[in-house]
């Protein structure tokens, strides 16, 4: 997920433990009156009950034996302070009460996931002792604020993410000297990242992303952020470059910057940043891809490396360009840059490769053949390029793919990220657990026969080798892709019979051999009696028991349910038809729900 922290969740935790271990057997001591008071005030200015609390005529009794909260005691007096409130999902509504705050020995609230509104009061950001702030999955509105000036604020963890929060005051963060994670992703804050962050040296974890910050990121001086480890401003409207400081920030693992409106070049001293694992650029406008790789490869931890949508229309440096490679790389998506040149040689370096999309350039050459060798490469999209020649008979060999070796899928919530799909901008289609096993090919240029060797490929879900100018017979051993879910070899010029043991495939859902030249019968067991007739629409030779080549619903054969379509004679009365119109409404849903669940990845 966006807001993952990994890091401050060792201060967060020692902080509750410690917490707990300090509660006092209870009946021996009370919770200081004055505490008692401000948690009484919170939940009676709150629009529903707290359930376990007394209520408002009711507020004497021991307020360290409330649901949620956490005492301890302080010196020498038989006196218990509140040092933990956790109302997390309990379905409060109303505001949130700036008189919490006069809990004066509170280190840790949370209030995340409730339904609570308006303003964020100033003055919960500089509580003397307060160190984790969880106000996430709210509705709050309005500015994160300045306090008091000259209160120092303790908060180590600030998350605000998911409220409808719209501003953020220049200087805030000047109040936070203590600041190690900081999350408000997912509101609706316009302006610029406010350079007052600079001022937390001690910051680790910054996501802001998915929001409409704009303005550019020169105000920030990333050299005094030496700690930081994951920046998080994707989805956002900033412009300008890439701060030359930010390559200071030595620890830096995870940085996303994915659909902003970024430009010039991936600075070259860049290739500091020795930590780095995940970097995300996707959709900016940055020009100079050589410069970026030249950079970016001296970056030796680099696991994931998304430069999809930019350097538009530029050439894929190749072999003169003097580019040794990614060796630690898992995953590799320089997606819809309509790059010119061929697939790169210094690609072969990356043998570590789970992922790699290079679709929707305009790669000419061959396909390489020393992909085959990659051990850990279980999807390829290497769609609508200028891909010529034959398909390589050595991708049989991908032991990912073939159950040589486990297929080991690049696993995107390590890094608090989620995969998207870069086309489709809707947002729903992401991946954080499972990439499928797939090797698109399609929309390229590629010819002769589709080599039977590629039915050893058994991990696969999804093959497409659609819109190519491959010819010769569908080879039968594809029958032995037993994962397979989806093959489309439509629009190409194959010709034959479709391989009886397709059949065997009974995971497939999506199967496509349209606009080909196939003859011979269609193939009415197993998974083809669910296939649409557009699936075999465009192959005049064919004939089947449900539909022919011409897309069309078979009509006239006796034994086919069908002729009583066209018979419609009175026996089939009101009953009929409504089993008709319930079947045809799920065979819909169905292919609906198929279509859904094959729409391809591209990074
Ligand atoms: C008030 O709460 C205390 C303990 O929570 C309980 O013993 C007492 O009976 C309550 N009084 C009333 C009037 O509800
Ligand atoms: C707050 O509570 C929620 C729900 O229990 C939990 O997921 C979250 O991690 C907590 N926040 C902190 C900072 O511990
Ligand atoms: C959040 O606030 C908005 C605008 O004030 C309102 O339309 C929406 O219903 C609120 N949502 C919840 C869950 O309270
Ligand atoms: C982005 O933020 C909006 C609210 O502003 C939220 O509804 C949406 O789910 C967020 N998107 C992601 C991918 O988190
Ligand atoms: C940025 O911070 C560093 C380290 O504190 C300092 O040396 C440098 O002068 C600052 N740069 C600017 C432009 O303020
Ligand atoms: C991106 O920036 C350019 C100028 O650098 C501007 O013309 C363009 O409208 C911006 N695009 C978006 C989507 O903000
Ligand atoms: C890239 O981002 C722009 C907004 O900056 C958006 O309109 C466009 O659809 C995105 N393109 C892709 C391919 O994600
Ligand atoms: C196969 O690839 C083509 C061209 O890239 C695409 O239009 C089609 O949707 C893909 N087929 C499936 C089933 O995803």
């Amino acid at each position: 997920m966006l807001r993952v922290s990994e890091l401050s969740l060792v201060s967060v935790s020692s902080v509750l433990i410690f917490s707990v271990m300090c509660q006092l057997p209870r009946g021996v001591w009370s919770c200081a009156p004055a505490d008692r008071t401000a948690l009484s005030s919170f939940s009676n200015n709150l629009g529903t009950a707290i359930h376990g609390w007394p209520g408002a005529e009711n507020s004497s009794g021991d307020c360290c034996r409330w649901p949620g909260v956490g005492c301890r005691q302080f010196g020498a007096h038989d006196e218990l302070r509140v040092v933990t409130l956790d109302l997390a999902g309990r379905g409060l509504t109303g505001a949130l009460p700036s008189m919490l705050a006069r809990l004066d020995r509170l280190r840790v609230l949370n209030l995340s996931g409730n339904y609570l509104h308006g303003d964020l009061p100033p003055a919960l950001l500089h509580m003397p002792r307060l160190q984790v702030l969880d106000l996430s999955h709210n509705n709050l509105t309005g500015e994160i604020g300045l306090g008091e000036p000259g209160a120092d604020s303790s908060l180590a963890h600030l998350d605000v993410s998911f409220n409808g929060l719209s501003r953020i005051r220049a200087g805030v963060f000047l109040g936070l000297p203590r600041l190690r994670s900081f999350s408000a992703d997912s509101n609706l804050l316009s302006g610029s990242v406010p350079g007052s962050l600079s001022s937390c040296s001690e910051l680790e974890y910054l996501n802001m992303a998915n929001n409409s910050l704009h303005g550019t990121l020169a105000g920030l001086n990333f050299s005094r952020l030496t700690m930081l480890r994951a920046l998080h401003l994707d989805w956002n409207r900033l412009s300008g470059r890439l701060p030359p400081s930010l390559s200071d920030c030595r620890e830096l693992r995870v940085l996303n910057l994915r659909r902003n409106n970024l430009t010039g070049e991936v600075p070259p001293a860049f290739r500091r940043l020795q930590a780095l694992t995940f970097f995300n650029i996707g959709n900016n406008s940055f020009t100079g891809i050589t410069r970026a790789l030249e950079a970016l490869q001296e970056c030796r931890a680099l696991a994931v490396l998304i430069l999809t949508t930019n350097f538009h229309g530029e050439e894929m440096p190749g072999g003169a360009a003097g580019i040794r490679g990614f060796p630690s790389l898992r995953l590799l998506g320089i997606a819809n840059c309509a790059l010119r040149g061929g697939m790169p040689p210094w690609l072969r370096a990356s043998a570590r490769l789970g992922v790699l999309d290079m679709s929707w350039n305009r790669l000419a050459g061959e396909v390489p053949p020393w992909l085959g060798g990659f051990a850990s490469l279980y999807r390829i999209d290497l769609s609508n390029n200028e891909l010529a020649g034959e398909i390589p008979p050595a991708l049989a060999q991908l032991r990912s793919l073939n159950g040589d070796a486990p297929c080991e899928q690049v696993s995107m919530s390590r890094y608090g990220v989620r995969l998207y799909n870069w086309h489709v901008e809707r947002g729903e289609l992401w991946y954080d657990h499972y990439i499928p096993p797939s090797l698109d090919l399609s929309g390229n240029s590629l010819a002769g026969a589709i080599p039977p060797e590629l039915g050893e490929l058994r991990a696969l879900n999804i093959l497409n080798l659609s819109w190519n100018a491959l010819s010769g017979p569908i080879p039968a051993t594809l029958a032995g892709l037993s994962a397979l879910q989806t093959l489309d070899l439509s629009n190409n010029g194959l010709a034959g019979e479709i391989p009886a043991a397709l059949v065997e495939l009974t995971f497939m859902s999506s199967f496509d051999v349209s606009h080909n030249r196939l003859s011979g019968r269609i193939p009415a067991a197993g998974q083809f009696s669910t296939f649409p007739c557009s699936s075999f629409a465009g192959n005049p030779g064919l004939r089947g028991k449900y539909c022919d080549g011409s897309g069309g619903v078979v009509v006239g054969e006796p034994e086919h349910d069908g002729t009583l379509l066209a018979g419609g004679s009175e026996m089939f009365g009101l009953p009929f038809w409504i089993g008709m119109i319930f079947g045809l409404s799920a065979t819909m849903l169905v292919n609906v729900l198929v279509l859904e669940s094959t729409i391809r990845l591209s990074i």
